[in-house]
């Protein structure tokens, strides 16, 4: 039934913007949001916390299957701890990249993320959103930006939280895990057929979102 609830995917590479874009477009239209980075960082982090290895697949995908995290205005709680800001450290970042290749991890997480699809409308960012989880979106969104304003942007980001940051270190960081997300085998961050392409590394916020509403409504014709 949920199958002629409108889905709009945007999917992109880390630091791509997704989720400011995805967030802006939802409050627009009035649609749900949902952010399935921070699934694989919440499984990251249980991982972590638990001592789990991040090469051990079945435990990864018990530990992602065993979550039962709430959402609320915001704000992330898993077991009742606030993990909003936790789940946004590098260190959870590149946990999340290496457990989100684990075809298991990716499976155990599949029934959270379509349960979100509920009406009016849902935005849904990731990297396999239009591919895997919802191949029937009206429309597919692939966001990018150049290495460079990636970098700059997560720099800022984590700087605004807090957490201490080097540019350098950011930018090796981030193609490395560009290159696991890309190269890997199960759902790889690469533009769906039919995903349209937007480039935002020479856009402001408002632009990119403008655009995306743009081509919302020019699907829906
Ligand atoms: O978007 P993000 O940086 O919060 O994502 C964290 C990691 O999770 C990223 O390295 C790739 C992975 N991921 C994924 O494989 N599939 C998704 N749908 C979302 C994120």
């Amino acid at each position: 039934m949920t199958q002629t609830i409108d889905v709009i995917a945007i999917d992109g590479p880390t630091a791509s913007g997704k989720g400011t874009i995805a967030q802006r477009v939802a409050r627009a239209l009035g649609f749900h949001y949902l952010d399935t980075g921070a699934l694989y960082r919440l499984t990251a982090l249980t991982c972590l916390k638990a001592g789990i290895a991040l090469d051990d697949e079945a435990a990864c995908a018990c530990a992602a299957g065993a979550m039962e995290p709430v959402f609320d205005m915001g704000r992330i709680l898993l077991a009742g701890e606030d993990v909003t800001d936790a789940i946004r450290a590098e260190e959870v970042g590149v946990a999340a990249s290496r457990v989100a290749a684990l075809p298991a991890v990716r499976a155990a997480l599949t029934a959270l993320q379509k349960a979100s699809r509920r009406a009016p409308g849902l935005v849904a960012d990731g990297r396999d959103m239009a591919s895997v989880i919802f191949p029937d979106a009206k429309l597919k969104v692939f966001l990018t930006a150049s290495a460079e304003a990636r970098a700059n942007r997560r720099f800022k980001q984590l700087i605004d939280k807090g957490f201490s940051a080097n540019l350098a270190d950011l930018t090796r960081d981030l193609l490395e895990r560009d290159r696991r997300d890309r190269e890997r085998t199960v759902s790889p961050c690469v533009p769906a057929p039919g995903a349209l392409v937007l480039d935002s590394s020479e856009l402001t916020v408002e632009e990119t979102v403008d655009r995306v509403l743009a081509w919302w409504h020019a699907s829906e014709h």
